[in-house]
């Protein structure tokens, strides 16, 4: 092997496993087709981590994580933890991963494939050629500012308090990967807010406009976030590159999926300003068809695409894995969250030997 990468693999809950299996066994036939070996070591998090040590996300998991050359996670939670204390539930646990890494940066594409436009649930001529990528704050914002709580008051009534807060640096650093990110694509980026109302916002903005004058190759727009959901679903076309903070980056995100048609194609990756990055699928552990063989393993695919790409610098393998998708949607496979007429229904196993075949 000309290389040998360290690959930590993070299945988590639901359909997690199930994907992960198809996702591993192409890496692997493209790693032996290029001479790219990989090292894979399981680990824990989310709810499996807590049925086998309580904690969803153990030390050793993330210990093992800043070791490795990257990180492949699946999806976390299901109903059987959803009324766990919160540091017991699976969502801390990627909290507590994304926040360990130092992950700020999380990249979501939504680029609407030929084939997959009558999966859509918008028109025809509205999604067409919709190529977008959201530049997420992932360590910041309303998710992690303090003080955070239920809190009881003098008169024994509880309070729930969160807290969002961005400081000047934490905005400039998701602001530069953004600026970059649209630099590379269409040259457009669009800051989503809401400086209308909230201070924290309005800082966002003066530093957004402060950045773009390093950038003058990238056409820098303001939208507040009630009127960027709208113009996501009336004309997605507008957008090239978004940007914006954690929770508002976390809705609009999975609106921008669904123009796709399905979120079952979406890969993500999370990067910080150094070490491995975690790739990731944006849909969730769907544990209402877990274990079923219905899921799309897709999204994992497209999100190791994103590990050989963006964290492992090999972008003929990535190349080859994107190909491959587009062969067998081509050929007319669907899983069930993309099935249209005509099309051939597949479960998630039977996707993934299509995928292997496609990879030759
Ligand atoms: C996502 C998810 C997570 C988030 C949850 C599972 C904590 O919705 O990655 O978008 O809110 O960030
Ligand atoms: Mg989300």
């Amino acid at each position: 092997m000309s290389k040998q990468y360290r690959i930590t693999l993070l299945p988590g809950d639901g359909i997690g496993p199930e994907i992960m299996a198809v996702t591993v066994a192409v890496l692997k036939q493209v790693g032996s087709q290029l001479n790219v070996g990989f090292e894979f070591q399981e680990a824990l998090i989310g709810g499996a981590a807590i049925d086998a040590t309580g904690n969803p996300l153990p030390d050793e998991t993330l210990e093992i994580c800043r070791n490795s050359d990257a990180v492949l996670l699946a999806a976390i939670g299901g109903y059987k933890w959803d009324n766990l204390p919160r540091h017991q539930r699976p969502e801390t646990g990627l909290l507590g991963l994304r926040a360990g890494l130092g992950l700020f940066a999380n990249l979501r594409p939504a680029q609407i494939l030929p084939q997959l436009i009558d999966a859509s649930s918008l028109k025809r001529e509205v999604v067409e050629d919709v190529d977008m990528m959201v530049v997420r704050e992932l360590t910041g914002g309303i998710y992690f500012g303090q003080p955070k709580g239920i809190f009881e008051t003098e008169t024994g009534e509880k309070r729930g308090v969160n807290t969002m807060v961005y400081s000047e640096s934490e905005i400039d650093r998701i602001g530069r990967v953004a600026f970059e990110t649209a630099q590379k694509r269409g040259g457009k980026l669009c800051s989503v807010d809401k400086a209308n109302v909230l201070d924290v916002s309005q800082l966002w903005r003066d530093r957004m406009i402060q950045l773009s004058s390093e950038y003058p190759d990238v056409e820098l727009s303001h939208l507040y976030v009630d009127n960027a959901a709208m113009q996501l679903i009336r004309a997605p076309k507008q957008f090239d590159t978004i940007v914006t903070g954690n929770l508002f980056g976390d809705i609009l995100s999975d609106a921008a999926a669904m123009l796709t048609g399905s979120i079952g194609m979406l890969p993500s990756a999370s990067l910080g300003s150094t070490g491995p990055g975690v790739y990731e699928p944006v849909h969730g552990s769907a544990p209402d068809i877990a274990g079923q063989d219905k899921a799309n393993p897709m999204a994992q695919v497209l999100s190791a695409a994103m590990m050989l790409r963006y964290g492992l610098n090999e972008p003929e393998a990535a190349y080859r894995l994107e190909q491959a998708v587009l062969k067998v949607l081509d050929a007319g496979y669907r899983t069930g969250d993309i099935m249209s007429d005509g099309m051939k229904q597949v479960g998630c196993q039977e996707m993934g030997q299509a995928l292997m075949q496609a990879l030759g």
